[in-house]
């Protein structure tokens, strides 16, 4: 028996690819070892998001390439690099990494268990480079997969791919366009998680508003077009099937795209009991100079009617959002305004992100890149207003009884707390892990609430 070690990095689509590959390789009979040192394969799923993102990723693979040892029997270690670093740099990465045996790329993952089976064979032919150009493979509800995620939450890809032409973003060149599953596969795939136990089902994607429209007849609607499930599946279809599931469990929305929100799907996530009243949406900016050379489909007017029809709509919704500071051309006035904003719309979960330079996007060959002295400060101070905010919305929570899922003895989430993203509330030891418990919020610290049973 093979034993294989992974390490995944990157966000919940990428830990998806890896729980897909880890369900072909024990389908065939391989063994995982959590133990990196130990493994005879080693797979490094990569991220290629932004610039941090391929250090960690790099760093991960030189790390490996220089701890490899011989085993017992004297073999030593392979290592093959996986996911969306080797997708990105799928001409230059072999060349640079010499000792790396094999690359895969997003349209490889099902196949991992046979190219394993011929780097330890004699049949060592054959390139090392296995990363096919645009992806095309989208996971089905029968797909093998071993999650790693605690078994009370799963996350589930309802789409690969985006057909955005946000001119900061790499990621529709990583993954290919646009690709949506049917609603039958994931529905039956989520009912397969409710039975097993899970009690909260993330729902993710590059944009999980445009699910379905890549498949209607009469074409890709416009955004603000407003969705019409009539015209074929939508995610307001989707959800209004997940809730019909019977359990006790949460429905939450992740990576939403403004540009396609509809009243249609504001008014189903209002009426659908299981769907937290959370919702994921990135705005990246607020100033129409901005979001007009990001290429976001939205403009400041749109964004701040959006963000009143979601609140008017569905009541004691939390949205999480993030930003962009320091894009390319942003001047003070564009960065005062983001700030202004930041104050009127009191997102309940926000976060910034430094404006990365990205080879292969527009915003690469736009003029007016600032200094990154100016970005790391306009983050700073993006981050610091953000931070105020949030201990204004945790003050608020104080007196108020939440449900919560526990993550881990005296851990728990709210509906307002994606896994791994936001905040936590500290709880009685004694409730159950994987349990949802009604809770008193005493306190805060920080981020993070204080209750108590
Ligand atoms: Fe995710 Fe990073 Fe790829 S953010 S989609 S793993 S580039």
């Amino acid at each position: 028996m093979i034993k294989v070690g992974l390490i995944s990095l990157g966000c919940a689509k990428n830990l998806i690819d890896s729980e897909v590959m880890v369900g072909h390789l024990q389908q065939a009979g391989m063994v995982m070892t959590p133990d990196p040192h130990l493994a005879e394969v080693l797979i490094i799923n990569t991220c290629s998001f932004i610039d941090q993102a391929k250090r960690e990723s790099i760093a991960a693979i030189h790390g490996a390439v220089d701890e490899r040892s011989l085993d017992a029997r004297g073999r030593k270690q392979k290592i093959i690099v996986a996911g969306c670093l080797s997708q990105r740099f799928r001409q230059e990465l072999p060349k640079l990494m010499p000792d790396v045996d094999a690359f895969i790329g997003l349209d490889q993952i099902t196949q991992v268990a046979p190219i394993i089976q011929k780097l330890m064979g004699t049949d060592d032919s054959g390139s090392r480079n296995l990363v096919t150009e645009k992806p095309r493979y989208v996971p089905d509800y029968d797909t093998p997969r071993f999650r790693l995620t605690p078994k009370h939450y799963a996350y589930i890809k309802i789409a690969e791919g985006c057909n955005h032409p946000c001119s900061f973003c790499i990621i529709p060149k990583i993954r290919g366009q646009h690709r949506s599953r049917t609603q039958e596969s994931v529905l039956r795939e989520a009912a397969q998680l409710v039975h097993s136990g899970v009690k909260e089902i993330n729902l993710i994607s590059q944009d999980t508003t445009y699910f379905g429209m890549d498949r209607w007849e009469n074409g890709r609607p416009n955004p603000r077009s407003g969705v019409d499930s009539s015209r074929g599946e939508s995610l307001a279809s989707l959800i209004r099937a997940l809730d019909a599931i019977d359990g006790d469990f949460w429905i939450r929305l992740l990576y939403t795209h403004p540009a396609h929100w509809s009243d249609e799907l504001i008014e189903t996530i209002a009426s659908c009991k299981k769907v937290a009243r959370y919702v994921d949406m990135p705005l990246q900016h607020i100033s129409d100079n901005m979001l007009k050379l990001m290429n976001r489909e939205t403009d400041g007017a749109y964004i701040r009617d959006l963000v009143n029809r979601l609140r008017r709509g569905i009541p004691g919704l939390a949205i999480r959002t993030t930003f962009i500071a320091g894009f390319p051309g942003e001047t003070d006035e564009d960065f005062q305004e983001l700030l202004d904003f930041m104050e009127e719309a009191r997102f309940e979960r926000a976060g910034v992100f430094q404006y990365s330079k990205e080879e292969g996007t527009r915003a690469h060959a736009m003029p007016g890149h600032l200094h990154h002295g100016t970005r790391r400060s306009r983050w700073n101070m993006a981050m610091a207003r953000l931070q105020a905010l949030y201990e204004t919305v945790n003050q608020a929570q104080v007196g108020k009884t939440m449900r919560v899922l526990v993550e881990e003895p005296g851990v728990a989430r709210t509906e307002w707390d994606a896994p791994e993203i936001d905040s936590t509330v500290f709880v009685d030891k004694q409730i159950p892990v994987g349990t949802f418990a009604d809770v008193v919020i005493r306190d805060w610290r920080g981020y993070d609430l204080v209750a108590a049973q």
